[in-house]
Protein backbone atom coordinates (compact mmCIF):
# COMPACT_ATOMS: atom_id res chain seq x y z
CA UNK A 1 0.00 0.00 0.00
CA UNK A 2 0.98 3.43 -0.58
CA UNK A 3 1.72 5.48 2.67
CA UNK A 4 2.62 9.00 3.61
CA UNK A 5 4.39 9.94 7.07
CA UNK A 6 4.48 13.59 7.94
CA UNK A 7 7.54 13.84 10.05
CA UNK A 8 10.67 12.36 10.29
CA UNK A 9 12.38 12.41 13.99
CA UNK A 10 12.40 9.08 15.61
CA UNK A 11 9.22 7.78 15.76
CA UNK A 12 8.27 9.04 12.22
CA UNK A 13 11.52 8.05 10.35
CA UNK A 14 11.89 4.41 12.24
CA UNK A 15 7.93 3.73 11.04
CA UNK A 16 8.18 4.97 7.43
CA UNK A 17 11.09 3.11 7.08
CA UNK A 18 9.73 -0.29 8.85
CA UNK A 19 6.43 0.30 6.63
CA UNK A 20 8.38 -0.18 3.40
CA UNK A 21 10.81 -2.84 5.15
CA UNK A 22 7.79 -5.09 5.14
CA UNK A 23 7.19 -3.81 1.58
CA UNK A 24 5.11 -0.90 1.29
CA UNK A 25 5.70 2.14 -1.02
CA UNK A 26 6.54 5.09 1.62
CA UNK A 27 6.49 8.62 1.33
CA UNK A 28 8.34 10.66 4.03
CA UNK A 29 7.57 14.39 4.51
CA UNK A 30 9.06 16.94 6.64
CA UNK A 31 9.30 20.52 6.36
CA UNK A 32 12.92 20.71 7.22
CA UNK A 33 14.79 20.74 4.12
CA UNK A 34 18.45 19.96 5.52
CA UNK A 35 17.17 16.92 6.97
CA UNK A 36 15.27 15.79 4.07
CA UNK A 37 18.38 16.30 2.10
CA UNK A 38 20.39 14.35 4.31
CA UNK A 39 17.88 11.64 4.27
CA UNK A 40 18.16 11.62 0.27
CA UNK A 41 22.22 11.46 0.64
CA UNK A 42 21.34 8.23 2.70
CA UNK A 43 23.07 10.12 6.25
CA UNK A 44 20.07 10.02 9.34
CA UNK A 45 19.35 13.01 10.83
CA UNK A 46 19.37 11.08 14.21
CA UNK A 47 21.36 8.30 15.71
CA UNK A 48 19.21 4.43 15.69
CA UNK A 49 20.98 1.42 15.10
CA UNK A 50 20.32 -0.35 11.95
CA UNK A 51 18.25 2.71 11.05
CA UNK A 52 20.68 3.42 8.11
CA UNK A 53 20.46 0.00 6.56
CA UNK A 54 16.79 -0.24 6.75
CA UNK A 55 16.73 3.23 4.88
CA UNK A 56 19.16 2.79 2.48
CA UNK A 57 18.02 -0.75 1.79
CA UNK A 58 14.30 0.34 0.47
CA UNK A 59 15.29 3.91 -0.75
CA UNK A 60 17.16 1.45 -3.22
CA UNK A 61 14.53 -0.43 -3.61
CA UNK A 62 12.19 2.13 -4.36
CA UNK A 63 9.97 1.85 -1.99
CA UNK A 64 10.97 4.65 0.43
CA UNK A 65 11.31 8.20 -0.71
CA UNK A 66 11.71 11.83 1.26
CA UNK A 67 10.09 15.24 0.67
CA UNK A 68 9.11 18.55 1.69
CA UNK A 69 5.98 19.60 0.33
CA UNK A 70 3.11 18.14 2.08
CA UNK A 71 1.01 19.05 -0.59
CA UNK A 72 2.77 15.83 -2.54
CA UNK A 73 2.17 14.16 0.27
CA UNK A 74 -1.55 14.62 1.01
CA UNK A 75 -1.62 13.56 -2.66
CA UNK A 76 0.67 10.27 -2.69
CA UNK A 77 -1.65 8.03 -0.56
CA UNK A 78 -5.03 8.00 1.24
CA UNK A 79 -3.37 6.99 4.69
CA UNK A 80 -1.43 10.04 6.05
CA UNK A 81 0.16 9.40 9.49
CA UNK A 82 0.97 12.35 11.57
CA UNK A 83 4.26 12.00 13.38
CA UNK A 84 5.44 15.70 14.10
CA UNK A 85 6.49 16.40 17.55
CA UNK A 86 4.17 17.49 20.73
CA UNK A 87 7.00 18.95 22.61
CA UNK A 88 5.81 19.84 26.27
CA UNK A 89 4.50 23.23 26.68
CA UNK A 90 5.76 25.89 29.72
CA UNK A 91 2.80 24.58 31.77
CA UNK A 92 3.39 21.02 30.82
CA UNK A 93 0.75 20.15 28.63
CA UNK A 94 1.98 18.90 25.25
CA UNK A 95 1.90 21.72 22.37
CA UNK A 96 -0.07 20.70 19.58
CA UNK A 97 0.55 23.30 16.57
CA UNK A 98 2.68 21.20 14.81
CA UNK A 99 -0.34 18.97 14.33
CA UNK A 100 -2.78 21.33 13.77
CA UNK A 101 -0.90 23.22 10.89
CA UNK A 102 -0.34 19.35 9.14
CA UNK A 103 -4.32 18.73 9.46
CA UNK A 104 -4.95 22.00 8.07
CA UNK A 105 -3.17 21.68 5.01
CA UNK A 106 -3.91 18.15 4.65
CA UNK A 107 -7.70 19.30 4.96
CA UNK A 108 -6.82 22.25 2.52
CA UNK A 109 -5.59 20.14 -0.65
CA UNK A 110 -7.20 16.79 -0.07
CA UNK A 111 -9.90 16.28 -2.57
CA UNK A 112 -10.55 12.55 -2.29
CA UNK A 113 -10.98 10.30 1.00
CA UNK A 114 -8.37 10.63 3.88
CA UNK A 115 -7.72 8.46 6.67
CA UNK A 116 -5.48 10.76 9.17
CA UNK A 117 -3.50 8.55 11.94
CA UNK A 118 -2.36 10.08 14.94
CA UNK A 119 1.47 8.60 15.26
CA UNK A 120 2.67 11.63 17.75
CA UNK A 121 1.86 10.97 21.36
CA UNK A 122 -0.91 13.39 22.07
CA UNK A 123 -3.65 13.78 24.56
CA UNK A 124 -6.95 12.22 24.81
CA UNK A 125 -9.70 13.81 22.96
CA UNK A 126 -6.67 15.21 20.37
CA UNK A 127 -9.08 13.05 17.24
CA UNK A 128 -12.03 15.54 18.31
CA UNK A 129 -9.60 18.34 17.54
CA UNK A 130 -8.61 17.20 14.13
CA UNK A 131 -11.81 16.06 13.12
CA UNK A 132 -13.33 19.60 14.10
CA UNK A 133 -10.15 21.32 11.71
CA UNK A 134 -10.38 18.98 8.66
CA UNK A 135 -14.34 19.76 8.79
CA UNK A 136 -13.51 23.86 8.83
CA UNK A 137 -10.55 23.47 6.38
CA UNK A 138 -11.65 21.25 3.50
CA UNK A 139 -13.95 20.55 0.53
CA UNK A 140 -17.46 19.84 2.03
CA UNK A 141 -18.13 16.94 -0.27
CA UNK A 142 -14.57 15.16 0.46
CA UNK A 143 -15.13 11.67 3.12
CA UNK A 144 -12.57 11.44 5.50
CA UNK A 145 -11.66 9.00 8.51
CA UNK A 146 -8.86 10.41 11.90
CA UNK A 147 -7.51 7.14 13.89
CA UNK A 148 -5.02 6.56 16.72
CA UNK A 149 -2.38 4.23 16.27
CA UNK A 150 0.07 5.65 19.66
CA UNK A 151 4.23 4.17 19.09
CA UNK A 152 5.52 1.97 21.92
CA UNK A 153 9.68 2.51 20.25
CA UNK A 154 12.10 2.62 22.62
CA UNK A 155 15.73 4.59 21.74
CA UNK A 156 18.18 1.96 20.64
CA UNK A 157 15.93 -0.78 19.67
CA UNK A 158 13.24 1.33 18.01
CA UNK A 159 13.67 -0.98 14.35
CA UNK A 160 13.17 -3.69 16.55
CA UNK A 161 10.01 -2.62 18.38
CA UNK A 162 8.86 -1.12 14.98
CA UNK A 163 8.96 -4.87 12.82
CA UNK A 164 8.58 -7.07 16.00
CA UNK A 165 5.70 -4.98 18.43
CA UNK A 166 3.95 -6.96 21.53
CA UNK A 167 0.80 -5.14 20.23
CA UNK A 168 -0.70 -2.51 17.02
CA UNK A 169 -2.90 -0.52 19.15
CA UNK A 170 -5.77 0.97 16.76
CA UNK A 171 -8.28 3.38 17.90
CA UNK A 172 -10.83 3.44 14.68
CA UNK A 173 -14.38 4.89 14.55
CA UNK A 174 -15.36 3.36 10.36
CA UNK A 175 -14.93 -0.34 9.04
CA UNK A 176 -12.93 1.19 6.18
CA UNK A 177 -10.05 2.94 8.85
CA UNK A 178 -9.84 -0.66 10.76
CA UNK A 179 -9.49 -2.32 7.35
CA UNK A 180 -6.52 0.39 6.12
CA UNK A 181 -5.08 0.16 9.22
CA UNK A 182 -5.31 -3.78 9.21
CA UNK A 183 -3.55 -3.75 6.17
CA UNK A 184 -0.41 -1.92 6.53
CA UNK A 185 0.11 -3.57 9.26
CA UNK A 186 -0.53 -6.96 8.38
CA UNK A 187 2.39 -7.77 7.19
CA UNK A 188 4.29 -6.97 10.23
CA UNK A 189 1.68 -8.92 12.30
CA UNK A 190 2.41 -11.79 10.20
CA UNK A 191 6.52 -11.95 10.25
CA UNK A 192 6.71 -10.12 13.14
CA UNK A 193 4.21 -12.13 15.54
CA UNK A 194 2.15 -9.64 18.54
CA UNK A 195 -1.60 -9.12 18.51
CA UNK A 196 -3.31 -6.57 16.26
CA UNK A 197 -6.16 -4.35 18.36
CA UNK A 198 -8.96 -1.99 17.71
CA UNK A 199 -11.17 -0.15 20.66
CA UNK A 200 -11.93 3.26 20.56
CA UNK A 201 -9.61 6.04 19.38
CA UNK A 202 -9.82 7.98 22.92
CA UNK A 203 -8.82 4.49 24.20
CA UNK A 204 -6.02 4.67 22.23
CA UNK A 205 -4.98 8.07 22.57
CA UNK A 206 -4.94 6.63 26.25
CA UNK A 207 -3.00 3.60 26.09
CA UNK A 208 0.24 5.80 25.11
CA UNK A 209 -0.22 7.93 28.17
CA UNK A 210 -1.52 5.07 30.76
CA UNK A 211 1.86 2.29 29.16
CA UNK A 212 4.71 4.85 29.46
CA UNK A 213 3.11 6.61 32.79
CA UNK A 214 3.39 2.83 33.72
CA UNK A 215 6.80 2.10 32.90
CA UNK A 216 7.99 5.29 34.65
CA UNK A 217 5.81 4.32 38.09
CA UNK A 218 7.39 1.08 37.79
CA UNK A 219 11.15 2.85 37.61
CA UNK A 220 10.14 5.22 40.33
CA UNK A 221 9.06 2.29 42.47
CA UNK A 222 12.13 -0.05 42.22
CA UNK A 223 14.22 3.49 43.33
CA UNK A 224 11.99 4.06 45.92
CA UNK A 225 12.76 0.57 47.05
CA UNK A 226 16.50 1.20 46.29
CA UNK A 227 16.05 3.42 49.01
CA UNK A 228 14.81 1.57 51.61
CA UNK A 229 17.17 -0.89 50.87
CA UNK A 230 20.13 1.65 51.85
CA UNK A 231 18.44 1.85 54.96
CA UNK A 232 17.58 -1.96 55.28
CA UNK A 233 20.84 -3.31 54.24
CA UNK A 234 19.35 -5.38 51.29
CA UNK A 235 20.41 -5.30 48.07
CA UNK A 236 17.76 -3.70 45.52
CA UNK A 237 19.57 -6.12 42.51
CA UNK A 238 18.48 -9.07 44.68
CA UNK A 239 14.67 -7.66 45.51
CA UNK A 240 13.93 -6.36 42.12
CA UNK A 241 15.49 -10.49 40.98
CA UNK A 242 13.28 -11.47 43.58
CA UNK A 243 9.98 -9.37 41.94
CA UNK A 244 10.49 -10.38 38.78
CA UNK A 245 10.17 -13.87 38.82
CA UNK A 246 6.45 -13.07 39.28
CA UNK A 247 5.37 -13.10 35.59
CA UNK A 248 2.42 -10.54 37.16
CA UNK A 249 5.22 -7.94 38.12
CA UNK A 250 8.23 -8.92 35.81
CA UNK A 251 11.66 -8.47 35.49
CA UNK A 252 12.27 -5.20 32.65
CA UNK A 253 11.99 -1.65 34.15
CA UNK A 254 13.09 -3.02 37.60
CA UNK A 255 16.54 -1.45 37.06
CA UNK A 256 16.89 0.60 39.63
CA UNK A 257 19.82 3.73 38.96
CA UNK A 258 20.16 7.41 39.06
CA UNK A 259 15.91 7.61 37.24
CA UNK A 260 14.88 8.12 33.97
CA UNK A 261 15.23 10.35 31.32
CA UNK A 262 14.70 10.55 27.66
CA UNK A 263 12.27 12.43 25.38
CA UNK A 264 9.27 10.80 26.24
CA UNK A 265 8.78 9.41 30.06
CA UNK A 266 9.08 13.25 31.47
CA UNK A 267 7.25 14.75 28.76
CA UNK A 268 4.40 11.73 28.71
CA UNK A 269 4.33 11.78 32.98
CA UNK A 270 3.89 15.99 33.15
CA UNK A 271 1.02 15.72 30.04
CA UNK A 272 -0.79 12.97 31.60
CA UNK A 273 -0.81 14.61 34.92
CA UNK A 274 -1.78 17.76 32.72
CA UNK A 275 -4.64 15.89 30.66
CA UNK A 276 -5.91 14.22 34.06
CA UNK A 277 -6.20 17.94 35.61
CA UNK A 278 -8.10 19.04 32.82
CA UNK A 279 -10.46 16.50 32.70
CA UNK A 280 -11.29 17.23 36.56
CA UNK A 281 -9.20 14.44 38.04
CA UNK A 282 -5.91 14.84 40.21
CA UNK A 283 -3.32 12.13 39.14
CA UNK A 284 -1.06 12.30 43.09
CA UNK A 285 0.71 8.66 42.08
CA UNK A 286 2.01 10.38 38.95
CA UNK A 287 3.03 13.22 40.70
CA UNK A 288 4.83 11.17 43.28
CA UNK A 289 6.33 9.21 40.34
CA UNK A 290 8.16 12.40 39.29
CA UNK A 291 9.00 13.24 42.75
CA UNK A 292 10.93 9.99 43.14
CA UNK A 293 12.67 10.40 40.02
CA UNK A 294 13.70 14.24 40.99
CA UNK A 295 14.66 12.59 44.80
CA UNK A 296 16.70 9.83 43.23
CA UNK A 297 19.11 12.52 40.94
CA UNK A 298 19.31 14.22 44.27
CA UNK A 299 20.15 11.50 46.59
CA UNK A 300 23.26 10.20 44.26
CA UNK A 301 24.30 13.72 44.52
CA UNK A 302 24.48 13.85 48.17
CA UNK A 303 26.67 10.27 47.47
CA UNK A 304 29.26 12.53 45.35
CA UNK A 305 29.54 15.33 48.55
CA UNK A 306 29.79 12.72 51.18
CA UNK A 307 32.03 11.21 49.82
CA UNK A 308 34.83 13.92 48.59
CA UNK A 309 33.63 16.49 51.62
CA UNK A 310 34.56 19.54 49.54
CA UNK A 311 33.77 19.32 45.97
CA UNK A 312 35.96 22.57 44.57
CA UNK A 313 39.21 21.65 42.30
CA UNK A 314 37.97 18.28 42.24
CA UNK A 315 38.89 15.82 39.23
CA UNK A 316 35.11 14.28 38.38
CA UNK A 317 35.17 11.70 35.29
CA UNK A 318 31.50 11.81 34.18
CA UNK A 319 30.91 8.16 32.46
CA UNK A 320 27.54 8.35 29.88
CA UNK A 321 25.77 11.83 28.75
CA UNK A 322 22.70 9.83 26.99
CA UNK A 323 19.73 9.17 28.81
CA UNK A 324 20.71 5.40 27.94
CA UNK A 325 22.42 3.36 25.69
CA UNK A 326 22.43 3.00 22.44
CA UNK A 327 21.26 6.58 21.55
CA UNK A 328 23.27 9.91 21.11
CA UNK A 329 19.76 11.51 23.08
CA UNK A 330 20.63 13.58 25.94
CA UNK A 331 17.07 14.77 26.87
CA UNK A 332 16.24 14.98 30.29
CA UNK A 333 19.43 12.81 31.04
CA UNK A 334 21.00 12.72 33.97
CA UNK A 335 24.21 14.23 32.98
CA UNK A 336 22.04 17.31 32.19
CA UNK A 337 21.02 17.38 36.37
CA UNK A 338 24.93 16.57 37.61
CA UNK A 339 27.00 18.45 35.14
CA UNK A 340 25.35 21.66 35.45
CA UNK A 341 25.89 20.96 39.57
CA UNK A 342 29.18 19.71 39.67
CA UNK A 343 30.16 22.34 37.95
CA UNK A 344 28.99 25.17 39.95
CA UNK A 345 30.39 23.77 43.02
CA UNK A 346 33.34 23.71 41.06
CA UNK A 347 34.40 20.75 40.09
CA UNK A 348 37.04 20.13 36.98
CA UNK A 349 34.90 17.95 34.78
CA UNK A 350 36.16 15.35 32.37
CA UNK A 351 33.01 13.98 29.85
CA UNK A 352 32.71 10.36 27.78
CA UNK A 353 30.01 9.46 25.77
CA UNK A 354 31.13 7.30 23.03
CA UNK A 355 28.03 8.38 20.93
CA UNK A 356 25.95 11.38 22.63
CA UNK A 357 29.08 13.60 22.92
CA UNK A 358 28.21 15.80 20.01
CA UNK A 359 24.68 16.42 21.04
CA UNK A 360 25.96 17.13 24.68
CA UNK A 361 28.88 19.67 23.20
CA UNK A 362 26.05 21.60 21.68
CA UNK A 363 24.71 22.38 25.31
CA UNK A 364 27.92 22.88 26.87
CA UNK A 365 30.54 23.85 23.94
CA UNK A 366 33.25 24.65 27.01
CA UNK A 367 33.61 21.79 29.08
CA UNK A 368 36.63 18.73 28.33
CA UNK A 369 35.24 15.89 26.45
CA UNK A 370 37.28 12.50 25.72
CA UNK A 371 36.84 10.28 23.02
CA UNK A 372 39.24 7.86 25.34
CA UNK A 373 37.01 6.69 28.54
CA UNK A 374 41.01 5.60 29.81
CA UNK A 375 41.69 8.99 29.51
CA UNK A 376 38.88 10.48 30.68
CA UNK A 377 39.08 8.52 34.04
CA UNK A 378 42.54 9.24 34.36
CA UNK A 379 43.81 10.57 37.83
CA UNK A 380 40.29 11.54 38.70
CA UNK A 381 39.13 11.91 41.76
CA UNK A 382 35.61 10.58 41.21
CA UNK A 383 34.39 8.60 38.36
CA UNK A 384 30.54 9.02 38.39
CA UNK A 385 28.81 6.53 35.99
CA UNK A 386 25.87 8.10 34.70
CA UNK A 387 24.71 5.53 31.49
CA UNK A 388 25.63 2.18 31.58
CA UNK A 389 27.75 1.41 28.34
CA UNK A 390 28.89 -1.58 27.86
CA UNK A 391 32.41 -0.06 27.89
CA UNK A 392 32.24 0.97 31.40
CA UNK A 393 31.64 -2.40 32.67
CA UNK A 394 34.60 -4.00 30.26
CA UNK A 395 37.14 -1.29 31.23
CA UNK A 396 36.89 -3.52 34.61
CA UNK A 397 37.55 -2.26 37.90
CA UNK A 398 41.48 -3.02 38.22
CA UNK A 399 41.49 -0.83 35.05
CA UNK A 400 39.89 2.17 36.96
CA UNK A 401 42.41 1.64 40.02
CA UNK A 402 44.98 1.69 37.97
CA UNK A 403 44.14 5.14 36.64
CA UNK A 404 42.50 7.50 39.18
CA UNK A 405 44.07 9.33 41.19
CA UNK A 406 41.53 8.46 44.28
CA UNK A 407 39.79 5.27 43.77
CA UNK A 408 36.12 6.72 44.45
CA UNK A 409 33.16 5.58 41.90
CA UNK A 410 30.05 6.61 42.09
CA UNK A 411 27.94 4.15 39.98
CA UNK A 412 24.21 5.59 39.24
CA UNK A 413 23.66 2.44 37.07
CA UNK A 414 24.40 -0.26 39.67
CA UNK A 415 26.90 -1.74 36.82
CA UNK A 416 29.97 -3.06 39.37
CA UNK A 417 29.25 -5.30 42.46
CA UNK A 418 30.06 -3.73 45.29
CA UNK A 419 32.35 -6.65 47.01
CA UNK A 420 34.46 -6.50 44.01
CA UNK A 421 35.02 -2.84 43.94
CA UNK A 422 35.82 -3.12 48.03
CA UNK A 423 37.94 -6.19 47.19
CA UNK A 424 39.73 -3.63 45.00
CA UNK A 425 40.27 -0.69 47.52
CA UNK A 426 37.80 1.51 45.93
CA UNK A 427 35.45 3.64 47.83
CA UNK A 428 31.88 2.82 46.08
CA UNK A 429 29.13 4.00 45.97
CA UNK A 430 25.73 2.36 44.03
CA UNK A 431 22.19 2.46 44.15
CA UNK A 432 19.92 0.48 46.12
CA UNK A 433 22.57 -1.73 47.62
CA UNK A 434 24.27 -1.52 51.39
C1 LIG B 1 10.14 4.87 26.31
C2 LIG B 1 9.17 3.69 26.30
O1 LIG B 1 9.87 2.52 26.75
C3 LIG B 1 8.64 3.45 24.89
O2 LIG B 1 7.70 2.39 24.88
C4 LIG B 1 7.98 4.74 24.41
O3 LIG B 1 7.47 4.57 23.09
C5 LIG B 1 8.98 5.88 24.44
O4 LIG B 1 9.50 6.04 25.76
P1 LIG B 1 12.63 5.36 25.69
O5 LIG B 1 12.37 6.60 26.48
O6 LIG B 1 13.23 5.45 24.34
O7 LIG B 1 11.22 4.53 25.52
O8 LIG B 1 13.63 4.43 26.53
P2 LIG B 1 13.44 3.42 27.76
O9 LIG B 1 14.24 2.23 27.44
O10 LIG B 1 12.02 3.25 28.08
O11 LIG B 1 14.18 4.19 28.99
C6 LIG B 1 13.64 5.40 29.47
C7 LIG B 1 14.45 5.81 30.70
O12 LIG B 1 14.18 4.91 31.78
C8 LIG B 1 15.96 5.79 30.48
O13 LIG B 1 16.54 6.93 31.09
C9 LIG B 1 16.42 4.54 31.21
O14 LIG B 1 17.73 4.68 31.74
C10 LIG B 1 15.41 4.46 32.34
N1 LIG B 1 15.20 3.11 32.85
C11 LIG B 1 14.64 2.17 32.05
C12 LIG B 1 15.54 2.83 34.17
O15 LIG B 1 16.06 3.68 34.90
N2 LIG B 1 15.30 1.58 34.66
C13 LIG B 1 14.73 0.60 33.89
O16 LIG B 1 14.55 -0.50 34.37
C14 LIG B 1 14.40 0.90 32.54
Amino acid sequence: MKITIVGTGYVGLVTGACFSEVGHDVLCVDNNEQKIQMLRNNRMPIYEPGLEDVVARNVAAGRLHFSTSLIEGTDFAEVIFIAVGTPPGTTGEADLSYVEQVVREVAEHMDSYRLLVEKSTVPVNTAEQIKRTVLRYSRKDVAFDVASNPEFLREGTAIEDALKPDRVVVGVESERAAQLLKAIYEPIITRGGGVFVEMSIASAELTKHASNSFLAMKISYINAVSRICELAGADVEQVAHGMGLDRRIGRQFLKAGVGYGGSCFPKDVDAFVHLADHLGYDFDLLKDVRLINEAQRDHVMQKIRQELWVIQDKTIAILGLAFKPCTDDVREAASLYFVPRLREAGARLKLWDPVATDNFKKLFPELSYFTSIEECVREADLALILTEWSQVAELGAGRFRELMRCPVVVDGRNIFDPNEMRANGFAYHSVGRA
